[in-house]
């Protein structure tokens, strides 16, 4: 794409106030703080009646139902939940009455960065628990939660990600990087086995926006910081219609929306935005 947003601009606002996600429902995994309460902001003001965060920390969960209580229109809640315990999963389903239309699978985690033979093997692997088992747990959970429920409406289902899975080669990422590279290529491939009528997965890179774990990666200041709510407000835009041609496919908060329509058509034809080994 030409053009590299990393603020929120007007062609993106106009797409949210057609109204497209007005009355809709919206799980946020992650969503206490960080690029996810941005997420959750998102959805709220582009008209979603009900948005449901979870995540592990209690207080900085109902801090954010706090501070977003005065978007009257939608209805918030939190569910402490760590989505790698299958406990926990099972609890938050078991507390939903309707299947949310829309899960958006931002929680994530990085392991300390660390050179490959110095690296901590139980902080590498738990990235890989957290960023491909916790996420696979919520996803399949959810998928099943709609079928038990006769839901027949499409899903969306939109999973954080990042340039690091398949791009950058940074020092001390790997495990990362590594976890989100599979995590890529399992949404990717559980497209491939849920039909589109069921739920469409869309993978997105939310650019480099200053979180705790943007402050984490050591990278703070390498790359030019995304502001939060343009990845929020990206992310609610990738759960519409117009949106729904990247569905099976990876792509960046930073492109231009006009630029991605435009480019449909070869998007499709060409098969684009996919994994792949390019050379
Ligand atoms: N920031 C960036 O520049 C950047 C760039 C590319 C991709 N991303 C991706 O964007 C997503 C959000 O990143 P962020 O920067 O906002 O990270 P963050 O500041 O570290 O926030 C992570 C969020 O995930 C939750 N979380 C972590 N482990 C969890 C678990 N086991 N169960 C449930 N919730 C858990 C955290 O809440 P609790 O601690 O309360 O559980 C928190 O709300 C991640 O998937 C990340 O990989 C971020």
């Amino acid at each position: 794409m030409k053009s590299h947003h990393l603020d929120p601009y007007a062609e993106l606002e106009a797409a949210l106030a057609r109204k497209e996600i007005q009355g809709k429902s919206v799980l946020v995994t992650g969503g206490g703080y960080g690029i996810g309460s941005a997420i959750a902001k998102s959805f709220a003001e582009a008209g979603a009646a009900e948005v449901i965060l979870a995540g592990r920390t209690e207080s900085r969960l109902a801090a954010a139902v706090d501070a977003l209580s005065s978007i009257k229109s939608t209805k918030f809640s939190y569910q402490v939940v760590d989505i790698s315990s299958d406990q926990d999963v099972k609890r938050l389903y078991g507390a939903l009455k309707e299947s949310p239309d829309i899960l958006v699978n931002n929680a994530g985690y990085m392991a300390a960065p660390a050179g490959f033979i110095d690296a901590d093997l139980e902080d590498y692997w738990k990235t890989f628990t957290v960023n491909i088992y916790g996420t696979a747990l919520v996803t399949q959970s959810y998928l099943r939660h709609r079928r038990e429920r006769k839901t027949t409406s499409p899903a969306v289902i939109i999973t954080l990600n990042t340039i690091g899975a398949y791009s950058v080669r940074v020092p001390g990422l790997s495990a990362y990087g590594g976890s989100k590279g599979g995590l890529a290529r399992m949404m990717e491939l559980a497209a491939v086995d849920v039909p589109e009528t069921t739920a469409r997965f869309i993978t997105v890179h939310p650019g480099a926006v200053k979180t705790d774990m943007g402050l984490k990666s050591g990278l703070d200041g390498v790359f030019p910081s995304t502001d939060a709510k343009l990845a929020g407000d990206f992310i609610a835009w990738s759960a519409t219609e117009e949106a729904s041609f990247l569905s099976g496919r990876f792509a960046w908060v930073n492109w231009d929306i006009e630029e991605l329509k435009q480019a449909k058509g070869k998007i499709i034809e060409s098969d684009l935005l996919r994994t792949s080994l390019s050379g």
